[in-house]
């Protein structure tokens, strides 16, 4: 089985795609799959070989040809985090050549990139809660500040909507700090220019996968806690060695694993996710409610990230996990 696993795009969180597939690599099993690591940059969509040689990948049917023959794949593994591998557009394209692959599908990837919307489709999850929040439009970048200020109460949550890995987002705890925070957010939102501010809940962060393996069956991970000496899990919290503790399997009691549970399970049934997903979430300390922050489609793979360290902690090998997820997307 030849496999394009899937890289790069086209934000910041490029360089942690690149960290995602590099671990991906390593991890899949060589015995059963042909693995070629395809790069989607803005200039080029590329493979280099062993030696160091570029190759260009034929966007008409997503082929690459290689020392006069052609290799066709036979799934992608998308590894690749934020546009266009987590919103959607590649998806829609290899739905178009026919190519398999191992996200959610076009819709739910487009609609889990913006978090408002998202929020939206998950009201009336029961035990799921969602923080009051506000949704700017481009339109509403000269009053944004004030209908923030009419509408929720400090501390705020100021972030891209559709964004990724923290970039562009400001804890708000002054009002005298909002403008600025809100124009970051505006200049770091490149897809539809959106802008989500909502309230800060005040208690612990959690992240949990879930997957679907090669019987069509859902499996939650074990939770992870995230405790960070950052003011809250930001670009350099998540990805500077030493700043976070990452507690995996979470110190949660029986009813709260089981809730997270549940919930997690609504959520990926009611998002129609495919393959492998994580889901955020805050667990409000004084009512013991759990919070949505947000779904990520294309969770990061890096070996310190949380899906590995579920994955470890449930007792599969990274190896074995993507051979489920693969044999999964190939069903
Ligand atoms: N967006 C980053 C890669 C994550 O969710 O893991
Ligand atoms: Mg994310």
């Amino acid at each position: 089985t030849k496999i394009a696993l899937i890289t790069g795009g086209y934000t910041a969180e490029s360089e942690v795609s690149f960290k995602s597939s590099a671990f991906v690599y390593t991890q899949l099993d060589k015995s059963l799959y042909e693995v070629y690591e395809i790069a989607i940059m803005p200039e080029q969509w590329y493979y280099v070989n062993d030696a160091g040689i570029k190759f260009e990948i034929n966007k008409q049917d997503f082929s690459l040809m290689m020392d006069g023959h052609v290799v066709k794949f036979d799934i992608a593994f998308i590894v690749l985090h934020g546009s266009p591998g987590e919103d959607g557009r590649l998806q829609g394209y290899f739905d178009m050549i026919g190519l398999p692959y191992t996200s959610c599908d076009a819709l739910t990837s487009a609609l889990t990139m913006n978090k408002g919307y998202t929020k939206a489709v998950l009201a009336g999850i029961s035990d799921l809660y969602l923080a009051d929040s506000v949704l700017l439009f481009a339109s509403d970048r000269d009053s944004a500040s004030q209908q923030v200020q009419d509408r929720l109460s400090l501390p705020f949550f100021v972030k891209p909507n559709a964004g990724g890995s923290s970039i562009g987002m400001t804890k708000v705890k002054a009002v005298s700090d909002l403008d600025e925070a809100i124009a970051k957010a505006y200049d770091a939102a490149h897809t539809g220019q959106q802008v989500l501010v909502e309230e800060f809940i005040e208690g612990r962060e959690f992240s949990r996968g879930i997957f679907k393996n090669s019987k069509g069956e859902l499996v939650v991970l074990p939770a992870s806690e995230v405790i960070t000496t950052r003011e809250f899990f930001d670009f350099e919290a998540k990805y500077i060695p030493g700043l976070t503790d990452e507690i995996t399997p979470a110190d949660i009691t029986d009813e709260q694993n089981d809730r997270s549970e549940r919930i997690i399970k609504d959520v990926y049934r009611k998002l129609n996710c495919r393959g492998m997903v994580r889901v955020d979430f805050f667990l409000q300390s004084e009512t013991d409610k759990f919070y949505f922050i947000e779904i990520n489609t294309t969770p990061g793979q890096t070996e310190q990230s949380f899906i590995p360290q579920q994955v470890r902690a449930h007792g599969m090998s990274e190896t074995e996990f993507y051979t489920e997820i693969l044999e999964g997307a190939l069903l």
